[in-house]
């Protein structure tokens, strides 16, 4: 199938080499420690599985869901886990791996949600973040791409649950994104 793109913002390799890149980071600043991995469902699932066999340091895996009222492409700030860890979570070092920081409000709630269940440390690693939509500061330890306003799928992003397959990140064309959006519309 193909899909239709109009703009690829980051392609195959750039994101191998980023996550190689995060990974041996990573690997560096938690030398000596286990890292308990908490992917946000489902847009992180490609960047997780791909970083986690890059981080040479012992790595467990878990996994929460949440969705946040409002549009498909505005997030409220009102968020609700759908699926919580399954771990314990108290005295290790997580760090949660998050598809991409928009308003940065998901993470803001994630954050004061995790902390409480008092970790020995908490950061973050997000594959994207748009800076210019913020709308609360987010401490992020580590970035993949700055990209711009732009609403993007691929690598685990998804419109509606579309394209998350996708080997990049791009951005869809006006008429497939509103098609979409219409389609979809009464479901979001
Ligand atoms: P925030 O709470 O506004 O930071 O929203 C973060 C969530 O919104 C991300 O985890 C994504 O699921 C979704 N999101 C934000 N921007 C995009 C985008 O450009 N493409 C796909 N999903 C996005
Ligand atoms: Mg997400």
């Amino acid at each position: 199938m193909k899909a239709p793109i109009a703009e690829v913002l980051v392609g195959r390799e750039e994101l191998a080499a980023k996550v190689e890149d995060l990974a041996a980071q990573i690997s560096r600043d938690y030398e000596g420690k286990e890292i308990l991995l908490v992917g946000v469902l489902k847009g992180a699932v490609f960047f997780m599985a791909d970083l986690a066999r890059r981080i040479d340091a012992p790595v467990a895996l878990d996994f929460m869901a949440v969705s946040s009222y409002g549009s498909s492409t505005d997030s409220s700030g009102v968020v609700r886990i759908l699926k919580d860890l399954d771990l314990e979570i108290e005295g290790r070092h997580v760090l949660i791996v998050e598809d991409i920081i928009d308003s940065g409000l998901t993470l803001s709630y994630l954050l004061k949600n995790l902390r409480s269940r008092k970790p020995a440390s908490l950061e973050i690693c997000a594959l994207l973040t748009k800076p210019s939509r913020r709308r609360t500061e987010i401490p992020c330890k580590y970035v993949g791409f700055e990209i711009e306003d732009k609403f993007v799928v691929g690598y685990g992003l998804d419109l509606a649950d579309h394209f998350r397959t996708l080997d990049f990140i791009g951005v869809l064309t006006p008429e497939a994104a509103a098609a979409i959006v219409d389609h979809e519309g009464s479901l979001l």
